[in-house]
């Protein structure tokens, strides 16, 4: 990625209260890259996973803006809906179908693509995913690993511009780790735009472009890997000992 690439998504004072008393967000801003990718971190109740559902659109922040390409989409949700694939943290909230090629269809046949079209890239994230053997199987019935494959297939099928993922990690094993961060990463390479929610620095930190650590609502560090490593650990963000950015990844190198 380009360090002078165009924002993708750009957010200018975003709050987010529940009531008068409890403020969620406050006073967000940050910006995304095209093609860049992003980790968002923070420790658990920070906020990260409302904020990603204001800037998909599924709450209703008090204040804010929110650009996409530019294009202030603020109040349009509906274009937000299109344009950004969410995984949520809970995969049980994302699935829809009664077998798990049908809960794969699902989006591709809302956007109205032709079944050839549907086939092949439902063939393509069973084998990414590895899911080819649960094909038939009812999402239900899936591993709580399975389960969470299948909502990042779900996602993934749909080609999003901006794909954000909220802690897919949890619950995989290492080779799905490693399966679903290689993943992401040749789709960065392919030019999508990519931000990870997750508290797992140590799978990721070294391939991001950028960092955004979220403490009580707020964005208290933003920066570089490098730059902000020295300070996750006083934000409650676990590190091994004296690693290195470089260090900072589940991938073999
Ligand atoms: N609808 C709601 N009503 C009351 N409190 C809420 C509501 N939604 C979120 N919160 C609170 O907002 C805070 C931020 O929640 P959020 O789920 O964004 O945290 P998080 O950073 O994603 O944490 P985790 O790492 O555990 O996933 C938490 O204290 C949570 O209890
Ligand atoms: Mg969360």
């Amino acid at each position: 990625m380009s360090p002078n690439q165009p924002a993708l998504l750009s957010i200018t004072a975003l709050n987010f209260s529940i009531s008068k008393e409890k403020h969620i967000l406050k006073d967000i801003s940050f910006s995304v890259p095209q093609g860049s990718f992003t980790l968002l971190c923070g420790p658990n109740g920070s906020g990260k996973s409302v904020l990603l559902r204001c800037i998909k659109g599924l709450e209703q922040m008090q204040e804010g803006t929110i650009l996409l390409e530019g294009k202030d989409v603020t109040k349009d949700r509906k274009k937000r809906m299109q344009t950004i694939g969410l995984v949520f943290q809970d995969a049980d909230t994302q699935m829809v179908g009664q077998t798990v090629e049908k809960d794969i269809r699902f989006g591709m046949e809302n956007l109205g693509l032709d079944l050839e079209t549907q086939t092949q890239k439902l063939e393509q994230v069973l084998g990414l995913l590895d899911l080819s053997g649960q094909r038939s199987q009812r999402p239900r019935t899936l591993s709580g690993g399975e389960k969470r494959r299948l909502a990042i297939a779900g996602v993934l099928v749909m080609d999003p511009k901006l794909l954000i993922l909220d802690e897919p990690f949890a619950n995989l094993d290492y080779r799905s780790v490693v399966s679903v961060l290689s993943t992401l990463l040749r789709l960065q390479q392919e030019g999508h735009t990519i931000i990870l929610v997750s508290h797992e620095v140590d799978k990721t930190l070294s391939h991001a472009d950028q960092v955004l650590v979220l403490e009580s609502g707020h964005i208290v560090a933003s920066g570089t890997p490098h730059e902000v490593l020295p300070i996750l650990g006083q934000h409650g963000i676990y590190l091994p000992e004296g690693a290195a950015v470089e260090d900072l990844s589940w991938l073999k190198r």
